[in-house]
C-alpha cells in the first residue's frame, strides 16, 4: 500500500494541533475502504482530559461522515511517537482486513508499518457482546 497521500494529510493536520500544554503536536490521517482520506490533530484543553489525540480526531471525522470501514491510519510526531492505547482500541473498532497503522516521524526516516493485530492483539471487539449475557440484559 502507498502511505504517502495518508502520510501528507497527517502532516498537513499536525500544523493544526492545538498543543499549549503538552507542546506535543499530532497529526493523524485515516483511509477508508471508499478511498476517502480523513485527517486530525490533537486537541488539547485546560480541563486536561477534555482534549482528544489525533488518531481519535481523524476516525470520529470519517464515522461522522458515514464512513464505517477504515483499512490504514497513518500518525506523524516529531519523534516517531507510538499511538496510545485507546486510539488502537478505537481504530480496532472499525478497521477492516489487514488494517494497517503507519507510524511517522517529522525527523524523516521510513514509517514503521504495522498491522492492527500487532499493536493491539487480543482486542476487545463487538462479538464478546454478542452472547446470551447480553440478550438477558435487555
Ligand atoms: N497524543 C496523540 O494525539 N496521539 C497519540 O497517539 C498519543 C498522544 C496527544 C495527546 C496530547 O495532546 C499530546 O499528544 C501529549 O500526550
Amino acid at each position: 500500500m502507498n502511505f504517502n497521500p495518508l502520510l501528507a494529510a497527517a502532516r498537513a493536520a499536525r500544523a493544526n494541533a492545538y498543543a499549549p500544554y503538552s507542546h506535543y503536536r499530532v497529526g493523524a490521517a485515516v483511509q477508508a475502504k471508499s478511498g476517502k482520506i480523513y485527517a486530525g490533530c490533537n486537541v488539547e484543553n485546560a480541563a486536561y482530559p477534555s482534549g482528544l489525540c489525533a488518531e481519535r480526531v481523524a476516525i470520529f471525522k470519517a464515522i461522522s461522515e458515514g464512513e464505517r470501514e477504515l483499512i490504514a491510519l497513518a500518525v506523524v510526531t516529531k519523534n516517531g511517537g507510538s499511538p496510545c492505547g485507546a486510539c488502537r482500541q478505537v481504530f480496532s473498532e472499525f478497521a477492516r482486513g489487514d488494517a494497517l497503522y503507519a507510524i511517522a516521524s517529522t525527523r524523516g526516516g521510513k514509517p514503521k508499518v504495522f498491522t492492527l493485530a500487532e499493536l493491539l492483539p487480543e482486542r476487545f471487539g463487538a462479538e464478546k457482546l454478542k452472547s446470551k449475557n447480553a440478550k438477558s440484559a435487555k
